[in-house]
């Protein structure tokens, strides 16, 4: 671990985002990467196709897997989900603010009962939603207002981190408790391919502007040498952020 403003990075703070349907694509790819340098994130697509038996078959595999399924529903729902999650072994689930107080305090119950206990991440505003489309149902101020409210909702109600973009990072670190955790998508090292992605941040960057952990997709996944690519982006933060321990 090395340190960043009083807080600790971690040496797998990469958390590489599985987009496919194909579980064989996944396999290859898992396969050739290393547990000891990155994390993985299970998305709704892959996750519809191929259901919990690939996820029990990552963790077997030593990695640690974020589940990305975005839970919104009522506190009884979400709860039960949350704790089918834990039984599954994942290092990380997540749940809309959206969803509201009682139903995050539900999910957090949920998981607290639970010998294995996944780090419990909100989802505030869909970076995909203007401001208008916050309009269009009913949410008044900016994105970044509603952001910040949610973030604080979600710390409010116990839970472990929210997902936002680096370009939110610096404002939540403000508003929110130390030890709070922020995973940050909308990652592009140096001189890589911006995709569809609109508001990039290199690693290094969203790692000094407050985040924790760093989803990346493309950057490695579309690689012709996907562990080539991870290693150089670790490189890159070992460089910024010398390990000290
Ligand atoms: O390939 P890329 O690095 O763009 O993948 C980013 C991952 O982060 C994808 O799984 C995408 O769904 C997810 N994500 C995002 N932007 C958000 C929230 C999640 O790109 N605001």
């Amino acid at each position: 671990m090395s340190e960043k403003r009083g807080r600790m990075i971690d040496p797998r703070c990469v958390v590489v985002a599985l987009d496919f349907s194909d579980a064989g694509a996944v396999m290859e790819l898992a396969s050739g990467l290393d547990p000891d340098n990155c994390r993985l994130k299970v998305g709704k697509e892959l996750y519809t196709h191929r259901g919990p038996a690939l996820v029990e078959k990552l963790i077997a595999d030593g990695f640690d897997v974020f589940l990305d399924l975005k839970f919104h529903d009522i506190p009884n729902t979400v709860a039960g989900a949350c704790a089918a999650a834990a039984d599954l072994g994942v290092w990380m689930v997540n749940v809309h603010a959206l969803g509201g107080r009682r139903m995050m305090e539900a999910a957090r119950a949920a998981v607290a009962q639970k010998a294995h206990q996944p780090l419990l991440i909100a989802v505030t505003i869909l970076t995909s939603m203007s401001d208008s489309d916050l309009h269009e149902i009913g949410l008044s101020g900016s994105a970044e207002e509603n952001v910040i409210r949610l973030a604080k909702l979600a710390e409010q109600s116990g839970l472990d981190g929210v997902v936002c973009s680096p370009l939110e990072v610096t404002a939540l670190g403000r508003e929110c408790r130390e030890g709070f955790q922020f995973i940050t998508p909308g990652i592009r090292p140096a001189g890589a391919q911006v995709n569809d992605q609109k508001r990039i941040t290199t690693p290094t960057d969203a790692l000094k502007s407050g985040a924790d952990y760093l989803v990346i997709g493309r950057p490695i996944t579309a690689a012709d040498d996907p562990l080539a690519a991870l290693q150089a982006i670790n490189a890159e933060i070992r460089a910024a952020f010398p390990i000290t321990a």
